[in-house]
């Protein structure tokens, strides 16, 4: 019965990753194309917000579910943060932890600070700004879907 709990645990981690990285792929490989081929730049671009802020709001949810239930695991394998650094395994995880909330950090500046910058440079007619914090931009979205994928990679070689 203990471990149909803790197998509920693990399934809610890989559920919760799985809407992390595959929102970010559906958003990188679906929306921001999708949006692009719309002819209309600013119907585009409303789309893609729109689709963004959708994620946003369920990728904050999974964020949460993937910190919460990742403590829980390493409490479950009895590890607590000051054993992290003594075994690969506890190595890897302190990597995903330190990923996961970097990658916390950039989304809140992409949605909170650069992105709202840039669309008001936009609707201000500055395009040259516009297009210098929308580059600071794409700096963001690649770090998160690269720093995804580093993390789906050091979940999957946790144990050999
Ligand atoms: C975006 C970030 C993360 C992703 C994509 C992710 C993904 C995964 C996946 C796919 C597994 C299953 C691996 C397997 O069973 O072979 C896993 C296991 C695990 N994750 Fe994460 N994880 C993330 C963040 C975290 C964080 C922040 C923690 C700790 C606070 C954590 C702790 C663990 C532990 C302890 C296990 C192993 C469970 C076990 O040994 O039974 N994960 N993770």
């Amino acid at each position: 019965m203990r471990d149909d709990v803790w197998t509920l645990v693990r399934f809610i981690h890989v559920l919760g990753a799985a809407t992390w990285v595959g929102g970010m792929i559906a958003l990188g490989a679906v929306a921001v194309p999708a949006a692009r081929s719309a002819g209309d730049r600013t119907a585009g671009r409303q789309v893609l917000t729109s689709a963004a802020r959708r994620f946003g709001v369920l990728g904050a949810l999974a964020w949460v579910v993937i910190l919460v239930s990742g403590f829980g695991l390493l409490h479950h394998r009895n590890l607590g943060l000051g054993d992290l650094t003594a075994s690969d395994y506890g190595r890897r995880v302190l990597a995903k932890l330190c990923l996961l909330l970097a990658m916390g950090v950039v989304t809140a500046l992409h949605a909170l600070w650069q992105g709202p910058r840039a669309r008001r440079l936009e609707e201000a007619g500055d395009l040259a700004g516009a297009r210098r914090w929308k580059l600071l931009g794409a700096g963001f979205d690649s770090f998160l879907l690269l720093a995804s994928l580093a993390t789906l990679w050091l979940a999957v070689s946790l144990v050999p």
